[in-house]
């Protein structure tokens, strides 16, 4: 990891991580980044702040009062010095007051103060983290453009087990270096992600549908955003918020998620992470049907979308897709990954307790391609993401090399 001449801003909220922080200082001075630190009132009740300047080699700030920094504009230099600011650990409240707009403490002035790019490693108890309230400020910030390294799950200080703990340093230092080192490799391509459920509609109030969230395929289309990509994201109905920074299309039927796609090619990286309808009404009534007996629907075969792409004429230089399946994982997936001719096809288990993938934030998944299976255990869904993202860039990189040999 070079981080040579990088300034980092570090802001230590209050939670037991904090002591991981110390570590983190580490790291980054190794790395060669300048390391300036903000411990809160609550931080400075788990570490204190000569540990962190004689970690940092920097003064610890701690006071939005204090008369020698203040007489400097102390958090308005602060707020504009750094190339990045992480928030490490991030607890529920300094999110929520980021969210709302609060500024009673030099942490939270400095953070509605910046204009630089922000990265949250929130750490609190599982309930706390599976709040709504809580879910709602991380929407709004993401939203906002913020970037959050989802908590791990594990046993927590507390007691408690469940999602809250702070992902390992070493975790957060890789979104460090890629947010320096790797973020924009991919400016210049243009990449395709469809996501989220078809609906079929039956008559103007049924329709036949399946349980996709749509997360998975909006953090893949965010992680391709952040990596520089031109990305167009097509989407069924979802309940998620429109991502920023790229162009959504927003459609229905199977047949419209096509014609979409047929519209956004050429381009260099596709992901096909939409769950179709594999069969479409084939003549949608145009007034409500009443119950009338058995329901006489005909149904026809839809549009098979990865494939369509993969065998494209202008076939984009990589395309993923993905296998949902009940029963004979792996075996099935490896036949997806050839029957549709895709370069990496990511399969994940479905259906019962054991893995309640749609609408969750975790998954377990196995990238599969055609000499290589790797499997990722109860990771979340914006790790799976970045995972890709890697992946797509090394893939990429060795076809540009295959190009010039
Ligand atoms: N897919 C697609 N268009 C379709 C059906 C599937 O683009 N009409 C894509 C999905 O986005 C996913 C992959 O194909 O990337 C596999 O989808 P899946 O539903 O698992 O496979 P099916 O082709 O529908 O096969 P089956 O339902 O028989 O398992």
């Amino acid at each position: 990891m070079n981080l040579q001449n990088k300034n980092i801003l570090l802001i230590i909220s209050g939670g037991i991580a904090a002591y991981k922080s110390l570590d983190m200082i580490r790291e980054l001075k190794r790395s060669g980044a300048h390391v300036q630190t903000i411990l809160t009132k609550a931080g400075a009740e788990f570490i204190t702040p000569l540990s962190v300047s004689a970690l940092s080699g920097d003064k610890c700030y701690i006071d939005l009062w204090d008369l020698t920094d203040e007489t400097e504009m102390g958090h308005i230099t602060l707020a504009r010095k750094p190339d990045l600011i992480v928030i490490a650990p991030a607890t529920a409240n300094i999110m929520a007051k980021m969210a709302h707009g609060i500024a009673d403490d030099l942490a939270s002035t400095c953070l509605l103060a910046t204009d630089k790019p922000i990265m949250i490693a929130p750490a609190m108890n599982p309930h706390m983290w599976n709040n709504p309230a809580t879910q709602d400020n991380i929407q709004t910030l993401q939203k906002r453009g913020l970037s959050i390294i989802d908590p791990d799950h594990g046993e927590m200080a507390c007691g408690e087990t469940g999602q809250g703990r702070m992902a390992e340093f070493s975790k957060i230092l890789n979104h460090i270096d890629q947010f320096f080192n790797n973020d924009k490799l991919l400016r210049g391509y243009k990449a395709l992600v469809t996501a989220g459920p078809t609906y079929e509609p039956i008559d103007p109030v049924r329709f036949i549908g399946n349980r996709s969230s749509g997360k998975q395929g909006y953090a893949i289309a965010q992680s391709l955003s952040d990596a520089g990509a031109d990305v167009t994201l097509i989407s069924g109905p979802t309940h998620l918020p429109p991502p920023q920074g790229m162009n959504v299309v927003s459609i229905e039927m199977a047949k419209d998620m096509m014609q979409a796609v047929e519209q956004s090619i050429p381009t260099d990286i596709a992901v096909c992470a939409a769950a179709v309808a594999d069969y479409g009404v084939q003549k949608h009534a145009s007034k409500q049907k009443k119950k009338n007996g058995d329901l006489d629907i005909q149904l026809s075969d839809n549009p098979d979308i990865l494939h369509t792409i993969a065998t494209h004429k202008t076939r984009p230089q990589i395309v993923v897709g993905f296998a949902a399946e009940t029963d004979n994982v792996i075996a099935n997936a490896r036949t997806k990954l050839q029957s549709k001719h895709c370069d990496l096809i990511i399969a994940n288990a479905v259906g019962g307790d054991i893995n309640p993938v749609f609408g969750s934030d975790n998954t377990s998944v196995t990238f599969i391609t055609d000499n290589d299976e790797v499997s990722h255990d109860n990771i979340s869904k914006s790790d799976v993401a970045q995972l890709l993202v890697s992946h797509i860039i090394r893939a990429m990189n060795v076809k540009a090399e295959d190009k010039v040999a």
